[in-house]
Formats: C-alpha cells, sequence, structure tokens
C-alpha cells in the first residue's frame, strides 16, 4: 500500500504528543519543543480551549493559569504540567500529585532577574533623581539639586530580608557588598556558609530593625497574609517596604492603612492579590504606595530560561525524570 508524503507527515504528527500552551513562551524553546511535539497555544475564552485540553498529554503554563481540579477533570490525558516560572501557587500540587500528573518548574530561572528589580526599586525609593529635557535657569538649575538630595544613603541602612532562599540570598549578598548592616529571618536554619553575610534574628527583629525590608518567602499556602496588621505595626515609620514575590503575602487592607498613616514610608510593590487588580484596589491612589504590574522577571534572559522548562516536559513524555519536577 501507497502512502503520500502529506499522508504521512499528518500520520507523524497525530503520533506525536499534543502539548496545550495556555500563556507566554519564548520562541526558541517553543520552537525546540515543537520540533518533537504538536505545540498549540490556546486559553480560557478560545473556542477551541476544551477540545485541545481533551486531547492533551502535557500542559505548559505560566503565571495566571489555575491548574486545579475542574481544569485537570477537563485534561485526563495530561501526564505533565509545565510551569515557566518558579511559584507554583497557581498549581493545586495535590490535585496534580492525586491524578499521577507530574508538575516541573524553573526555580532558578528569574532569580537573578529578580534580585535587580529589587535593588532597581530600592535605588527608586531611596535616591530621586531627575533627567532634563530642557535647559534650567541658573536659579532653578539650584533648586533643583537641592530638591534631589537624598535624604538617605544605601549603605546607612539596615537591610532586611524575609525568606532567605535562592533570591533573598543574594538579595543580601549586594546588600552586604554595598557596606549594609544585613538582617535575615527565614523558617529554616541557614547554613552560615550561606547567609551571605547576614545575620539571622527572629521575625519581629527583622520587622523593627530594617529600614528597607523585602519579602522572599515562598507562596506555600500558609503565607498567605504573612505580612499582616500585627507585623506592619512593628515597622519603622519611614521603613522603605518591597514585595516582589507575591501578593499574598501581604495583606493589603492593612498595607494601605500602615502607608496612609505613615507618609515618610514608601511601598514599593510589584506583585498583588488579584492581579490585574480593579479599579478598587485599597493600594490604588496612595502617594507613598507605588505599584508595578508583576514584572520583577520580566528580562529577556528571564523569560528564554523559564521557557526552557519545555525540556522537562519533553523529559517527562519519554518517561525521563525531569530535572526539576515539583510533584
Ligand atoms: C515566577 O513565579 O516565576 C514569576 O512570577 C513568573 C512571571 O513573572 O511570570
Amino acid at each position: 500500500m501507497h502512502r503520500t508524503v502529506a499522508g504521512s507527515i499528518l500520520l507523524r504528527m497525530a503520533s506525536h504528543p499534543l502539548v496545550l500552551q495556555t500563556e507566554e513562551l519564548d520562541p526558541a524553546p517553543a520552537a525546540w519543543l515543537h520540533e518533537r511535539a504538536r505545540l498549540v497555544r490556546s486559553g480560557e475564552g478560545d473556542a477551541n480551549y476544551a477540545a485541545l485540553l481533551a486531547e492533551a498529554d502535557a500542559l505548559i503554563v505560566r503565571t495566571y493559569t489555575k491548574v486545579n481540579d475542574a481544569l485537570l477533570a477537563e485534561a485526563p490525558r495530561v501526564k505533565v504540567v509545565g510551569r515557566a516560572g518558579v511559584g507554583l501557587d497557581n498549581i493545586d500540587l495535590e490535585a496534580c500529585r492525586r491524578r499521577g500528573v507530574r508538575v516541573v518548574h524553573t526555580p532558578d530561572a528569574n532569580s537573578q532577574a529578580v534580585v535587580e528589580f529589587v535593588w532597581s526599586l530600592v535605588f527608586d525609593a531611596l535616591r530621586p533623581r531627575l533627567f532634563l529635557s530642557e535647559a534650567l535657569d541658573k536659579k532653578r538649575w539650584g533648586e533643583t539639586r537641592k530638591e534631589l538630595r537624598a535624604r538617605r544613603q544605601v549603605c546607612d541602612c539596615v537591610l532586611g530580608v524575609f525568606g532567605m532562599g535562592r533570591i533573598g540570598r543574594r538579595v543580601a549578598r549586594v546588600g552586604a557588598s554595598l557596606g549594609m548592616r544585613v538582617l535575615y529571618h527565614d523558617l529554616l536554619d541557614v547554613p552560615v556558609g550561606e547567609r551571605s553575610g547576614a545575620t539571622p534574628v527572629s521575625r519581629d527583629e527583622l520587622l523593627r530593625q530594617s529600614d528597607i525590608l523585602t519579602i522572599h518567602v515562598d507562596d506555600r499556602p500558609s503565607n498567605r497574609g504573612i505580612v499582616n496588621t500585627q507585623a506592619f505595626a512593628l515597622l519603622k515609620p519611614d521603613v522603605v517596604f518591597i514585595n516582589a514575590a507575591r501578593g499574598f503575602l501581604v495583606d493589603a487592607a492593612a498595607c494601605a492603612d500602615f502607608f496612609i498613616k505613615h507618609p515618610g514610608a514608601t511601598a514599593m510593590l510589584d506583585v498583588h492579590e488579584p492581579e490585574p487588580f480593579g479599579p478598587t484596589y485599597p493600594l490604588l491612589d496612595i502617594k507613598n504606595v507605588h505599584l508595578s504590574p508583576h514584572i520583577a522577571a520580566a528580562t529577556d534572559a528571564a523569560q528564554v530560561n523559564m521557557s526552557w522548562v519545555v525540556r522537562d516536559v519533553w523529559r517527562v513524555l519519554n518517561n525521563e525524570e525531569p530535572q526539576f519536577a515539583a510533584v
């Protein structure tokens, strides 16, 4: 029996596993996977989404696709969920475990991007800057130079790192190299050699002593609201408070209350609950609260690194052990 070329290509494609991509992937890793599998992009609201879910052998998601029991019930063939990124809070790991679905992610893919972003926020908060687009006369020139005087130098501040994981340790190392006194708090005992020059303190001491406090605890559900009214009550009235981890770690109402009452303090918040937030978000329109749209990992390098989750997805589809398995 003769088979046409087109027919054999179709047959080969049909025998390739179907990988459903619901969010952004960098083109190079996507092309790599596309050579091996049928990689199809679709998401909630698309006409073909349910049909693709029903047929998919693997899912690749990023930050906003909720992989829970309801979704997995619609995707009975799925063997592996690839999370392009670090956080696993959008994936019900227990539901995946129960169904025998592997979960893989890229735990260090964007650490450097996040560290650099956190430090850019520190400098934004402490060091006023202005770029001139017109000539200033002598009087305005002098006034402007005075207006842009920083009240504090970074090296005179105590840096508090709440959570000494991959990112917290690197943030701490940069702080120490800038001459800061660096304190940290973590539930786990961090080996002395991995403390990046930082000193362990209790949670309350960390909150009390930090001039700059940055949150890097992980996204386990028990960390929800870990920075609550009681925590805010311990902060310095002129603290710089940074959250580039997850929005749900901070009680937004308590946070709003603190920054309204302490105009000398500054909040730099990159993550929110929900995302995107709506017009009634309690942290909107507070002069000393600065909100960015979850961009800490938004560098080309981090996006590429996260997208290489495709390798582990492919490993699982081939019954090989993945490099970074969460389940
Ligand atoms: C992560 O958890 O890795 C980030 O939130 C990823 C992202 O920015 O999409």
